[in-house]
């Protein structure tokens, strides 16, 4: 989602420090991108609609600058263009802004009023105006500010520029991540530390309704009221967002193929014995777990939901964070409130947490990315180790949401008693030996793209699965989604035949798992059922079942519930990978989607 770098220096070089911040957020999903500096005392603005590489082709050849803000934008009010890209000047004020100012139609009036006329259909632009409103009337920058955030609604990172202030970056901040890095002589400003890691590893957290000053040698922060703030400066210990694809031609395959190792990682510390287990907080005393995520991270709640319902005796309800903020949550002490993001900065997942932490209920999350906004609203966080996610489409963070959790409901399970000793050890056992069940699963490339080629030109495909197997059918189904564009739907096995199997002719893929002994035997039926009606089956399966009515079956190693749906998973991601592939489409950047989803 939108990006935001800043630097101002007491060299002249920093053109190269925001394309290159730039280039890092890319990741994150954009679709036009700016930058403004300021030379020989002009303030110079370039904008594109595309990549950062047009915007860098478009910057006159060797500029120089020591000071400038940039930004990719990903866009939420008005169509993707050049000008609705950022930044936006009003008067005296230039602007990157990420967020949403959500009053900005009746502030627009406002300004209007008041003479104001504006070129874009961005909420941006809109902010840009009342800056510079409140400047003109106040004459005072801080004053300016503070009545800025009175009348503001919504959420905002700003980094702004001032006409004759050629040596300050001011930035806002509510609800939107932004950062201040600290350099030599240099200083920067960013959306997340990644973006400015090249330059340093030092920064400060901007808080709500805080704002600040910035110069070549000075960070000054302050509160809404204006008082100086004392900030601990930190020491960013993640890993760099720009890491190598290595040999492999896309994140995503990079990502896929890592998970061995980041699951491992994950849950190192719980594994070795129970007492490790049992270093894993105590969940005994909740009657109800609630888990509140967004997209793929959801889908990893709706494993955990399952293993604490069946294992540990334990109810567990699963929200999308976006329909959670907006219910009767039901609440009390009773309750953990558990919240999963790879990022920790999903806009929704954040706003559920504060719902929460503000009734003064139990959280505890998992969480990718420390320090992020989310793990720092937390009461507990525990993290997932699949180091930085490059690729839109999410899988190593995935798995290693889930084998998290799946370590959390069986301590939970153990300590209920419901389940016993030995079958504890034997399941630690099977997590300290997943290279051994993961890697045939990962390997058997070939079965994925012949796959691949059989349905990479249909438009309509179907996962189906029951209990556990439904929610992989979710997330097999998203990912082939997000990457490949072709339609899907996941659907409950039993429930197909209530109104989908109509959707059924010729031909269409159906694709299923069935790793539940237990209900089996009745997904393997729903399949007959639309193999009758034409359609061509693909089972992901650890039972022995030779049957030439499904057009393959892949075949997983038998291990515990709690292992399956990690091996279960990937192929269904390698097979979105590889018909993606055969589509030719940018698989690691999907059109229309963000990384890190930072508006509601
Ligand atoms: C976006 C990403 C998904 C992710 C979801 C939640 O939609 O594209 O891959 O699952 O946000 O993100 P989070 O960072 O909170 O896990």
């Amino acid at each position: 989602m939108c990006g935001i770098v800043g630097t101002v220096s007491d060299k002249n070089n920093i053109i190269p420090i925001l394309l290159d911040g730039l280039k890092t957020l890319e990741y994150r999903g954009y679709d036009s991108a700016g930058l403004s500096y300021l030379k020989d005392g002009n303030l110079i603005i370039n904008k594109v609609e595309g990549r950062v590489k047009a915007l860098e082709q478009k910057i006159e050849k060797n500029s120089i600058s020591h000071i400038g803000i940039a930004h990719t934008r990903w866009a939420t009010h008005g169509k993707v263009n050049e000008i609705n890209a950022h930044p936006h000047q009003v008067g005296k004020i230039t602007i990157v802004h990420n967020g949403i100012i959500e009053n900005y139609n009746k502030l627009k009036h406002k300004l209007k009023d008041k003479g104001y006329n504006f070129k874009s259909e961005s909420d941006t632009e809109i902010a840009a105006g009342l800056l510079d409103y409140y400047f003109k009337k106040y004459e005072n920058i801080d004053k300016t500010i503070q009545k800025f955030m009175k009348k503001v609604d919504g959420s905002y990172a700003i980094c702004m520029l001032l006409e004759n202030d050629p040596n300050t970056i001011y930035v806002i901040k509510k609800d939107s991540p932004l950062i201040i890095g600290q350099g030599k002589n240099e200083n920067y400003i960013a959306s997340d530390v990644p973006a400015i890691l090249k330059y340093t590893k030092n920064y400060y957290i901007l808080e709500d309704y805080e704002y600040g000053k910035i110069t070549k040698n000075n960070i000054k922060i302050y509160d809404k009221e204006g008082n100086i703030l004392k900030k601990q400066l930190k020491e960013y210990k993640g890993s760099s967002a720009t890491s190598d694809k290595g040999t492999y031609e896309h994140y995503m395959l990079k990502e896929i193929f890592e998970q061995n190792t980041t699951i491992r990682k994950t849950v190192n510390p719980y594994i070795n014995s129970i007492n490790d287990l049992l270093t894993l907080p105590d969940l005994t005393k909740y009657e109800r777990i609630d888990i509140i995520a967004c997209g793929t991270a959801m889908h990893a709640g709706l494993i955990a939901k399952y293993l604490f319902e069946q294992y540990s005796n334990t109810k567990c309800e699963v929200f999308l964070a976006s329909e959670y903020r907006y219910q009767n949550n039901f609440l009390n002490n009773k309750v953990l409130s558990i919240f999963i993001s790879q990022s920790g900065e999903t806009a929704d997942t954040l706003a559920a947490l504060k719902k929460v932490k503000e009734k003064n209920y139990d959280t505890l999350g998992i969480v990718n990315v420390k320090e992020s906004s989310i793990a720092r609203t937390l009461d507990k966080v525990l993290y997932t180790e699949a180091g930085t996610e490059i690729a839109v489409a999410s899988t190593k963070a995935y798995t290693a949401q889930i084998a998290l959790l799946s370590v959390l409901a069986l301590s939970t399970a153990y300590r209920k008693k419901q389940i016993k000793e030995e079958k504890v050890n034997k399941i630690l056992e099977e997590f300290r030996s997943i290279n051994q069940t993961i890697i045939p699963v990962l390997e058997n490339i070939k079965t994925y793209e012949n796959i691949a080629k059989e349905i990479y030109q249909k438009n309509d495909i179907f996962y189906i699965g029951r209990g556990l197997d439904y929610a992989l059918a979710m997330e097999g189904s998203l990912k082939l989604k997000e990457i490949s564009y072709i339609h899907s739907e996941a659907y409950a096995a039993g429930e197909l035949k209530h109104g989908t199997i109509s959707l059924i002719t010729k031909d269409t893929p159906v694709f299923a798992s069935a790793t539940n002994k237990i209900i089996n035997s009745k997904t393997i039926s729903n399949l007959k059922e639309v193999i009758s009606r034409g359609a061509k089956c693909y089972l992901i399966t650890d039972k022995d079942i030779e049957d030439e009515n499904f057009k393959q079956i892949i075949k997983i190693k038998k291990v515990s519930m709690f292992l399956k749906p990690i091996l279960t998973i990937i192929p269904y991601q390698l097979i979105a990978y590889y018909t993606a592939k055969l589509k030719g489409c940018d698989i690691d950047k999907p059109r229309n989607l963000a990384k890190s989803v930072t508006v509601e």
